[in-house]
């Protein structure tokens, strides 16, 4: 409790600081907004606001999320054609309107969320304008180059305090924290910075008309990223509760794939695989018995052994699993794969396909490894959960290079152990 009150008191003394150096330049600056035109202005904050209204969520971590919208396009425009105080109050007032108003029904934030968007937005904001403002010149064709590089400042500005936010929130690994903020959606984003570029060439020769209509254009592609984004992960819900009220049916299974998943994540993690794949593997395992949906109850649950054509019915979920992941999009070439050769054996001997070695794709294995060892420590109806000994005597000897990947028990195992040690100092 102690750890994350300091966290806030943190987070809270960085965004008051981001706030700070924000008004010091806005007051410094003041007489700018005597030239301010109330027309230009307020269209500009009406397009910026219904922009940053269709926001995505990025990277969710256990103190808030980042969202990515094509906001930043709007954000780096107006910082080209206003001056740096009037750009900043627009894009800063505007990044906390929408915040504010799901605050007033209900969806409160911390304070210190308040101060940091508006003081980070505020910030890229005016240095963005400022260096555009700068290096503005006559040559026309050298300004098309000054926006692009206005555009990639924001991106850069912005993204910067944002990692510094979740770091200072989570204690995330710094490296970690770059390659998954910035990867995904974030990254899509900055794709369109050239975007910029071609909207700003529309407004020196149509005037700013071209702004709104060319807005409108972006404006309806993010709304179809948004919808992509809403039926991704609609998609993914249905099948992890499908997964769920599977395992909530028996006793013996609830909780088990979460607990594969975390432990796949965690192997995944020790083998230095990318923060996307891991969160893949993630998902992957998550998911990987999803295919006993199509397994009747009567033999899922049966209490005594199994006949040998109940024992091929069941052998057919890694097959079934593939089916229903080749459903969604984003997992019908991997984890669709990975989900049906679970079951494969380091010697050949697996199903459905007599994979060996490295032949079984690295996730397969790897969930194979949780899978196993979480099964081990589990209660079942023919006899009770392991205890770790017992099942490391088992990984060991009778799994190590035949069933499972021997690296990949030994990483298991060098995992599990490390987790336990703390324990066994407090006992
Ligand atoms: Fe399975």
């Amino acid at each position: 409790m102690v750890v994350k009150h300091k966290e806030e008191k943190a987070f809270f003394v960085y965004s008051s600081i981001l706030l700070s150096v924000f008004l010091f330049l806005m007051i410094k600056d003041m007489r700018a907004i005597l030239t301010l035109n109330l027309n230009l202005f307020l269209t500009l904050f009406l397009i910026d606001l219904l922009f940053e209204w269709i926001e995505i969520p990025a990277y969710k971590f256990n103190r808030g999320y980042v969202a990515t919208s094509a906001g930043f396009i709007v954000n780096t425009l107006i910082a080209a054609i206003l001056n740096p105080v009037e750009a900043s109050l627009i894009n800063a007032s505007v990044a906390i309107i929408p915040k504010l108003t799901k605050a007033f029904f209900g969806e409160r934030s911390p304070f210190s969320r308040y101060v940091f968007n508006f003081a980070q937005i505020g910030l890229s904001s005016y240095l963005t304008s400022f260096l555009f403002h700068s290096l503005e010149n006559e040559n026309y064709l050298l300004n098309i180059f000054v926006i692009l590089l206005c555009g990639l400042v924001f991106f850069i500005l912005n993204n910067f305090f944002m990692i510094i936010a979740i770091y200072i929130l989570s204690g995330t690994d710094v490296q970690e924290l770059i390659s998954k903020v910035i990867s995904g959606p974030v990254l899509g984003s900055a794709l369109l910075i050239p975007v910029i570029a071609v909207i700003y060439i529309l407004y020196v020769y149509m005037g700013f008309i071209a702004i709104p209509v060319s807005l409108a254009v972006v404006f309806s592609i993010q709304v179809g990223n948004f919808y992509r984004y809403k039926y991704y992960e609609a998609k993914l819900e249905h099948l992890k509760l499908l997964v769920k009220s599977l395992e909530e049916k028996d006793e013996y299974t609830r909780g088990h794939s979460e607990r594969v998943a975390e432990l796949a994540k965690k192997i995944a993690k020790r083998l230095k695989l990318s923060p996307r794949l891991v969160d893949r593997i993630y998902n992957a395992a998550l998911l990987h018995d999803v295919g006993k949906i199509g397994i009747p109850d009567h033999i899922l649950k049966k209490p005594s052994s199994l006949s040998k054509e109940e024992i091929s019915i069941v052998k057919t979920h890694p097959e079934k699993g593939e089916e229903i992941l080749k459903e969604v999009d984003i997992f019908r070439n991997r984890e669709s794969r990975w989900v049906r050769h679970h079951h494969e054996r380091w010697d050949g001997k697996g199903y459905p396909d007599g994979l060996k070695g490295e032949e079984i794709p690295l996730p397969s294995r790897i969930i194979a490894v949780a899978d196993v060892y979480e099964a081990l420590r589990s209660n079942r109806p023919y006899r009770k959960a392991l205890s770790h000994d017992e099942a490391k005597r088992i990984l060991m000897n009778e799994m190590k290079g035949t069933v499972l990947d021997p690296r990949l028990v030994d990483i298991l195992l060098e995992i599990v152990e490390e987790e336990m040690r703390p324990e066994e100092v407090r006992v």
